[in-house]
């Protein structure tokens, strides 16, 4: 496809088999699958095969985009290319998407661009929304738990952040139990109720099921979403014939090569050859793993094709 043309999205975006679930106890529907712009989408990367990427997201009923402030590389570029596509392709949609962003990591040098300070968040959230041409965001989270911030600070910040009208919900992710508790406490007396809580749940990892955090979110209304659902892309065919020389695991730290044990492998080809048998791949086996979970709402993929998008995406259609 030349994504160089006009984009005008697929009469057929809400007729492919997406399905929408309520998030929590709110009125907002989230796609089940949602995408996210951690890797393949910053200023490193080609910007012809990200915009092809998320068109195909959105023509195939993908309406949930996740960023954050420090995504990229460099640092913010993954919401410049946001912010690009959003002149270019998307403008006439913003009210088909629903777009979150986040503050919380390492952003900018000195005291003021890291943690969960109300100087950090008001700021980091401003430029965000400038990279990314936007009036306000769907959603905006504390990207994880300051302990040395009175946590007051962090929760009535953004509050103020919903009542100045730059986010229409909040969400918080990667919070311990205790700190989320106070979290949806603090924020329903305040009048802007936790919407979703983000944490990584995949067939490798059980943490928010093992903490409370997802008995505690289903109990409270709170919805969940998944990040690194495949597990960085440990969970799908990507490496289990070796390691591809334009992978993750070639390329970027956060996924060394030493995950790969012996052990993971064997565990990685057992649960293959299940889903051979099951008529699924790997990676749809993957989805619909964290997808069964009656408290999950949604899983936020990454995709460096939109090949990678369409077999996530026939997660949906294999039940
Ligand atoms: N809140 C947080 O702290 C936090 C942390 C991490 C992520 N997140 C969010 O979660 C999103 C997803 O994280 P993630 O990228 O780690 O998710 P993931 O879906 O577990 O991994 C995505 C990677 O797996 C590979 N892949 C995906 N589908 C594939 C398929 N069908 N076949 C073969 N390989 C496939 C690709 O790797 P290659 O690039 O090698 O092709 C892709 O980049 C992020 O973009 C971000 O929005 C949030």
């Amino acid at each position: 496809m030349n994504t160089k043309t006009l984009y005008v999205a697929s009469p057929e975006r809400y007729d492919n088999g997406m399905i929408y679930d309520r998030c929590g106890r709110s009125g907002v529907l989230l796609p089940k699958i949602s995408l996210g712009f951690w890797h393949n989408f910053g200023g490193v990367d080609p910007f012809e095969r990200s915009r092809a990427i998320v068109r195909h997201a959105f023509d195939h009923g993908i309406t949930h985009l996740d960023l954050a402030n420090n995504y990229g590389p460099p640092y913010g570029t993954a919401e410049e290319t946001f912010g690009r596509l959003m002149q270019e392709d998307f403008a006439p949609y913003r009210d088909e998407l629903f777009i979150s962003t986040k503050a919380g990591y390492d952003m900018w040098p000195g005291p003021y661009g890291n943690w969960g300070s109300r100087k950090y968040l008001m700021a980091s959230l401003d430029q965000s929304l400038r990279r990314m041409h936007l009036e306000y965001v769907d959603l905006f989270y504390s990207h994880r738990f300051d302990p040395s911030t009175p946590i007051e600070e962090t929760l009535q910040a953004m509050v103020d952040i919903v009542r100045q009208g730059k986010a229409l919900y909040l969400g918080i992710s990667r919070w311990p139990l205790e700190a989320t508790r106070r979290a949806i406490d603090y924020l329903a007396a305040h009048d802007a109720p936790l919407l979703i809580y983000q944490g990584r749940l995949n067939l490798l990892d059980r943490e928010p099921e093992e903490s409370g955090i997802l008995r505690l979110c289903q109990e409270q209304g709170v919805g969940f979403i998944s990040f690194s659902p495949l597990a960085q892309g440990l969970l799908t065919d990507r490496y289990l014939q070796g390691i591809p020389q334009d992978s993750r695991m070639a390329n970027k730290p956060c996924l060394p090569p030493s995950r790969l044990t012996p052990e993971l492998m064997q565990q990685l080809q057992a649960w293959n050859a299940e889903a051979q048998a099951e008529g699924r791949t790997l990676a749809q086996k993957a989805l619909h793993w964290v997808l069964s979970r009656p408290e999950v709402t949604s899983v936020i993929i990454g995709a460096s094709s939109t090949a990678q998008l369409d077999d996530n995406l026939g997660t949906l259609s294999r039940k």
